[in-house]
């Protein structure tokens, strides 16, 4: 029994990065955020003053963005050509954008392809939108996590916890347009692979959701 890639894919705020840290810490295998790395790419073009129409810019500035996932005792840390973004890389500028630049073809095939190498080795669980369609198209679980939008507003809602800049109804506007352009790009857009699992987590908990992502792979490990 050798090791096997993970897929989580689906909308935002579904828990998916919850979720694949606490099955990666099940399995001791390595998760990969990669939202995170769009969201640093983000970060970093704003830094530049780059906007995502900027599609030349964006891709000769393209070579100089060096992302490190850097796995720490509080979680994971994310830096960006050596400076410290993990709080920067969550917050709502980043989010109002992110799903834009995102669109951008030669930016998705270089983290694509950073994200493949992540996985060569397998005992990876990996989340984001397109795993199981092209990232990974050969991972032995793949897993298409929704629920409903109020549900996945809510959630995020009670993670921001004191600090709400935001209303709960601005929340679920907000992950409506990222979910409407997330779908409807043209590269590799948010959909479900005909090999992947649907799970409704909207009625479950956490802990339901890993072990039933965990009980998936036992066929393999
Ligand atoms: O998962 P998270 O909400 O952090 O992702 C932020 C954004 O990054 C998504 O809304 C999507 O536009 C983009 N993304 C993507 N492909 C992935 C992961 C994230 O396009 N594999």
């Amino acid at each position: 029994y050798g090791k096997i890639n993970i897929a989580i894919d689906g909308p935002a705020g579904a828990g998916k990065s919850t979720i694949a840290r606490r099955v990666a810490g099940m399995l001791s295998y390595v998760y990969v955020d990669t939202g995170a790395m769009y969201r640093a790419a983000t970060w970093y073009f704003g830094q530049l003053g780059i906007e995502p129409e900027e599609e030349e810019k964006v891709l000769q500035t393209l070579p100089d963005l060096v992302i490190e996932l850097i796995p720490g005792e509080d979680g994971q840390r994310v830096r960006v050509n050596s400076q410290e973004a993990t709080e920067e890389i969550r917050s709502l500028a980043v989010n109002a954008k992110v799903s834009r630049y995102a669109q951008i073809e030669g930016l998705r095939s270089r983290l694509v392809s950073l994200q493949r190498q992540m996985a060569l080795r397998k005992g990876v669980v990996m989340d984001g939108r397109d795993i199981g369609t092209t990232v990974l198209p050969d991972a032995e679980v793949k897993v298409f996590m929704t629920a409903s939008v109020e549900e996945r507003a809510r959630r995020r809602y009670r993670e921001m916890k004191e600090q709400h800049q935001i209303s709960l109804e601005q929340l679920i506007r907000d992950i409506s347009e990222r979910d409407r352009l997330d779908q409807e790009r043209e590269i590799s857009p948010l959909r479900q692979a005909e090999d992947a699992v649907l799970l409704d987590t909207t009625e479950m908990t956490l802990d339901e959701v890993s072990e039933t992502i965990v009980s998936m792979c036992r066929t393999f490990v």
